[in-house]
């Protein structure tokens, strides 16, 4: 496909809070869109949205949804993504699922343009988008990985409402209003109230204690980095914070690695910006990378309690580059590379 070709895009899950954010990337990234259609469930359907200054109609995804679309951005969940993935691909479409529905199926590519961005020319009509906190800490770890290995990682996350989707921030609001008049919050989007509160990530525990969001991290990060060895433990957790996540994360390298020199690596990386004023105590916070595109990172410090460890800090936009930024810059990367048909053979990753 020559270069200056508009395709025919559509957004599944177009009214959420990461389709809404592809909605505004694909209009602000000029992405090459000849046509876009907007999908969602029954409820959304006859509602307008407005894209490039025009009202474009919210349908309900159906069998016909995909007749004559190139790409699918998808991000309605998994058991959506499950139900339409394959027609979407038989339809011709190339699928970015922003969902877990395919992240560790062999023959889809998980892509992080900025770390694989080779793994999505072996693509067989899906690629996978990875989990947002796997995201945010892989921007970070890759630039010091490819200079010294890292061999353990320890993360521990403070997540946005964000990742539960729109309703949930609106729901944290909304327990925050009831709170502050002495009302008992409602509790729909989640277990427990999130306001003025923080509980460990609610996904479902395995037999060794670690829930889904935390294995997520453990095995997207090992099939990114092509690392099935390499050794992670995460604790996820929840926090009243609308739309950025933060993580602290401990990296045990193969040899020592000092902190100038992760620091100097940091400044350089692509998408991600370092943020530390030491004299202030300023560093990354949710508040600053909220609606940011790059991963803030700071607080490069070496471990007291490991010569070959350091510790770091971010905070990532978990809509943006944690989801819908990712997935437009793996769509970039499609169509500027001619990758947007699937190659004859099917690659393992
Ligand atoms: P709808 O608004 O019609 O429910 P979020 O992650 O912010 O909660 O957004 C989820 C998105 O996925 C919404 O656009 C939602 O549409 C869409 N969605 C949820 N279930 C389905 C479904 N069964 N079919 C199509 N879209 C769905």
């Amino acid at each position: 496909m020559p270069l200056s070709s508009k395709i025919s895009v559509a957004i599944l899950g177009a009214t959420g809070a990461v389709g809404t954010e592809l909605r505004e990337l694909l209009q602000s990234r000029n992405f090459p869109v000849a046509q876009l259609k907007l999908l969602a469930s029954p409820r959304s359907a006859g509602r307008h949205l407005s894209f490039q200054g025009e009202d474009v109609l919210v349908e309900a995804v159906s069998e016909n949804s995909f007749k004559n679309v190139d790409l699918v951005l998808a991000s309605a969940g998994g058991s959506t993504s499950k139900a339409w993935a394959a027609t979407a691909v038989e339809s011709g479409a190339a699928v970015i699922d922003n969902s877990s529905a395919f992240r560790l199926n062999p023959e889809v590519p998980l892509v992080i343009p900025e770390v694989n961005p080779e793994a999505a020319a072996t693509h067989q009509g899906i690629i996978a988008n990875p989990n947002c906190t796997t995201i945010l800490m892989a921007m970070a770890v890759w630039p010091l990985h490819q200079v010294q290995p890292v061999q353990r990682i320890i993360a521990a996350t403070y997540q946005s409402a964000s990742g539960a989707g729109a309703r949930a921030m609106e729901e944290v609001k909304t327990q925050a209003k009831a709170i502050l008049q002495g009302e008992t919050p409602p509790t729909e989007s989640f277990p427990y109230p999130l306001a003025f509160n923080l509980f460990p990530h609610n996904s479902p525990l395995n037999e060794q204690g670690y829930c889904q969001e935390e294995m997520k991290m453990v095995n997207e990060t090992r099939k990114i980095f092509k690392a099935p060895q390499l050794r992670i433990s995460a604790t996820c957790v929840r926090v009243p914070v609308l739309r950025a996540h933060s993580e602290a994360i401990n990296l045990e390298f193969t040899e020592p690695m000092p902190v100038a020199k992760a620091r100097e690596l940091l400044a350089n990386a692509p998408g991600v910006r370092l943020v530390e004023d030491w004299q202030a105590n300023y560093f990354p916070m949710p508040i600053d990378a909220s609606g940011r595109d790059e991963v803030l990172v700071g607080r490069i410090r070496q471990d007291l309690s490991h010569p070959r460890s350091l510790e770091l800090w971010l905070s990532g936009d978990q809509i943006r580059k944690g989801a819908a930024l990712n997935a437009v810059q793996i769509a970039e990367l499609l169509v500027a590379r001619n990758w947007l048909k699937p190659t004859a053979v099917a690659v393992s990753h």
